[in-house]
């Protein structure tokens, strides 16, 4: 059995939103007090898509706030960026070896990321699970946080885990990551459109809620959000055909660590403006406090740059001592 150990990651793609706060920044803060963590802002990732140079280098510190300000502690949790241990790209390169064409072809997300130009893609985005797969081997992590979306490429993470374990026969080498996925809420929905996930890519920015957003603009944004004409009703089984009255829901009771039955008993009866309120309250309760974290620590990039780099110094201790046994199966001289 191998040691538990948790690894996730984060792209610094820009404004964090309510659905990385809720599908995995809430997660990676509980999981600190049991377990022990890495947290890594995953730049390596970020690059499958063109990223000006500058901007990149800022969100990438602004991730780390993000992180920090959600709650992760530099002294529990290892906190580090993925291009500066080397270790990462050197494991994807094997595994690119060890993982499928065919696997790869079944990946939704690429096929959704690249849209209809398949061609112009780069291919760093088509092998991207495997440097994911990478990430996550090369600490031999045990479990890993992440949103739904995330389900198929951990389902890859294993696979490829296993093939490598057999072609080279060392059972047990890799131990099978297991997905950590929030049960009650996987998926924040899109304000907008109730069936789109909420996403950093999405044009309107009245389909998310920031991290940075300001209390006005969370009500604002609230006030504007898309439902239907129907009252609240306490039969679950009614909001099979109402995504977007579903996802306001399952956010509060979300917020409010209760189960979306309780939710929907207590605002029964009521319209969707009384419950847009509470549920404004709620979110300016969760969010603003981490928002104004982000731009207090912002201030201060020297900080955040020392907690990368001891993350990092800590990170790349694991990750060679790994390698180097790595590199002898393979076979390397
Ligand atoms: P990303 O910003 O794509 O790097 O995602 C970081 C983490 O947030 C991953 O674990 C995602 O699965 C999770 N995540 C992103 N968007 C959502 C969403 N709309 N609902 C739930 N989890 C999400
Ligand atoms: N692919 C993940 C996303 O887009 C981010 C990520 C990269 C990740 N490497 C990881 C998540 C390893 C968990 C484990 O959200």
């Amino acid at each position: 059995m191998s040691k538990k150990l948790v690894f996730s990651g984060v792209q610094p793609t820009g404004n964090l939103h309510l659905g990385n706060y809720l599908g995995a920044l809430k997660s990676f803060v509980s999981l600190q007090k049991k377990m022990d963590c890495l947290y890594c802002v995953v730049d390596l990732h970020a690059i499958t898509t063109f990223q000006d140079p500058k901007e990149l280098n800022s969100n990438i510190l602004e991730t780390t706030a993000a992180f920090l300000a959600s709650g992760l502690d530099a002294k529990k949790s290892i906190i580090f960026n993925q291009s500066s241990v080397s270790g990462h790209a050197e494991l994807a390169w094997i595994l690119n070896c060890v993982c499928r064409v065919g696997w790869l072809n079944r990946m939704t997300q690429f096929k959704d990321k690249a849209g209809k130009d398949k061609e112009k893609a780069s291919v760093g985005l088509y092998i991207y699970p495997n440097l994911m797969a990478a990430d996550i081997l090369l600490y031999k992590a045990t479990h890993v946080p992440v949103g739904a979306d995330q389900k198929q490429h951990l389902e890859l993470s294993r696979d490829i885990a296993q093939k490598f374990n057999n072609d080279f026969k060392v059972d047990n080498f890799f131990p099978l990551p297991e997905p950590l996925i929030q049960k009650n809420i996987s998926r924040i929905m899109s304000l907008r459109d109730g069936t789109k996930k909420m996403s950093k890519s999405e044009d309107s920015d009245y389909s998310r809620i920031n991290l940075k957003d300001s209390a006005d603009e969370i009500v604002k944004k609230i006030k504007k959000a898309k439902t239907d004409t129907d009252p609240i009703t306490d039969n679950i089984k009614d909001y099979e055909k109402r995504p977007e009255a579903l996802n306001l829901l399952s956010i509060y009771s979300e917020l409010s660590e209760q189960e979306i039955q309780k939710t929907i008993t207590e605002f029964a009866g009521k319209n969707f403006s009384f419950f847009k309120n509470q549920l404004s309250e709620k979110l300016v309760e969760t969010i603003s406090p981490i928002g104004s974290n982000i731009a207090k620590l912002l201030n201060d990039k020297k900080h955040l740059e020392d907690v990368l780099k001891k993350g990092t110094e800590k990170a790349y201790i694991i990750a060679e001592e790994n390698l180097k046994k790595i590199r002898e199966i393979v076979g390397f001289v």
